[in-house]
């Protein structure tokens, strides 16, 4: 009997999410979750590379999760649940490491945009092994599809090598792993208020759960056509980010929009108070379930072990697979 295809995603548990995790991704796994069976994983583990201090994941873990609901994760359907608490994954990853140099991770173009000028000598032996604990993660699922961001492909690409080295070492009869494919949203990217990659550390993002005034006041401060000082003056739409998030948040009137804005006839403030009220307005359903699982802890949590216990009956199966295929425990 041939199975749904497995979809496994996964983010780091950086707290509440932002337009740009929801239009990237999130939008993506709620559309893709008919079509296949999903699991979600909460990269706990993932989140101690650069961060050693590890007091705020729980809650992080939960914001988070919160932000899936909200956005339209169907709990029982998909299982959502933290690395950390499925311990196959820590083994998986240590039988994986053994079949990976590290030259190869040192190779890695994710891991050199992420420690810029750092030297690799002072890089963890855990960061650097950072897409084996990834490849553990997807292919304790068999995930046959991983949809990520752009600058993820080459931890899937990893992932595919360590699924046929694997599978050609231990299992060549039988192979266990699948190759997983990745896959990036149509809409990969939405830029933060100032042109520049979104990102919570930079501090300009509008996040899920900002009230309409918060995202006014935002919105504020967004870059436009800096050749367009006052209303009367034309403007360049295809420079300017206002326009960019009316593309997605304004389908239907985006073409007047933009006409407007080359002839003059729309000003700049005016501009960002429509997007403002789009963003919003599709904001609100998931704010209305935001206020509900606040109002409901208990049913957050039962949420995420029921995920975790499901989870770990697959992981389970997979390490039994692993087990008799090395012939080891
Ligand atoms: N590396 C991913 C990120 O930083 C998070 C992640 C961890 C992940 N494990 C995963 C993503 C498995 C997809 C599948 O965004």
């Amino acid at each position: 009997m041939s199975r749904k295809k497995r979809i496994l995603s996964g983010m780091r548990p950086t707290g509440k999410l932002h337009l740009g995790h929801l239009v990237g991704a999130l939008e993506n796994w709620v559309q893709l979750q008919s079509e296949y069976e999903n699991y979600h994983l909460i990269a706990d583990y993932h989140a101690l590379t650069t961060n050693l201090d590890s007091s705020g994941i729980y809650e992080n873990s939960i914001d988070m999760l919160i932000d899936w609901l909200s956005a339209g994760i169907d709990p029982t359907a998909s299982p959502m649940f933290r690395q950390s608490q499925i311990k196959e994954h820590t083994e998986l990853h240590l039988l994986l490491s053994m079949l990976i140099t590290s030259a190869r991770l040192e190779r890695n173009p994710t891991l050199k945009d992420q420690i810029r000028d750092l030297e690799m000598e002072n890089v963890s032996y855990g960061h650097l092994g950072y897409p084996v604990l990834q490849a553990a993660d997807i292919l304790l699922y068999k995930g046959d599809l991983v949809p990520v961001g752009e600058d993820q492909l080459p931890h899937i690409e990893i992932t595919r090598e360590l699924a046929r080295r694997f599978n050609l070492q231990y299992a060549s009869a039988q192979p266990i792993f699948p190759e997983p494919e990745g896959k990036i949203s149509r809409f990969a990217r939405l830029p933060g208020l100032d042109g520049k990659r979104m990102s919570k550390s930079v501090g300009n993002t509008i996040l899920l759960s900002d009230s309409p005034e918060t995202i006014k006041t935002k919105m504020r401060t967004a870059v436009t056509d800096p050749q367009k000082v006052r209303r009367g003056d034309p403007g360049r739409p295809e420079v300017c980010l206002v326009y960019t998030y009316h593309q997605k948040y304004s389908p239907a009137d985006v073409e007047s929009i933009g006409r407007d804005c080359r002839s003059g006839a729309l000003g700049c403030v005016d501009c960002k108070m429509k997007v403002v009220k789009q963003i919003a307005d599709s904001l609100a359903p998931m704010h209305e379930k935001r206020s509900y699982y606040e109002q409901h802890p208990a049913e957050v949590k039962e949420i995420l072990h029921d995920g975790e216990k499901r989870a770990k009956e697959v992981a389970h199966q997979t390490m039994h697979e692993v087990h008799e295929a090395m012939k080891i425990g």
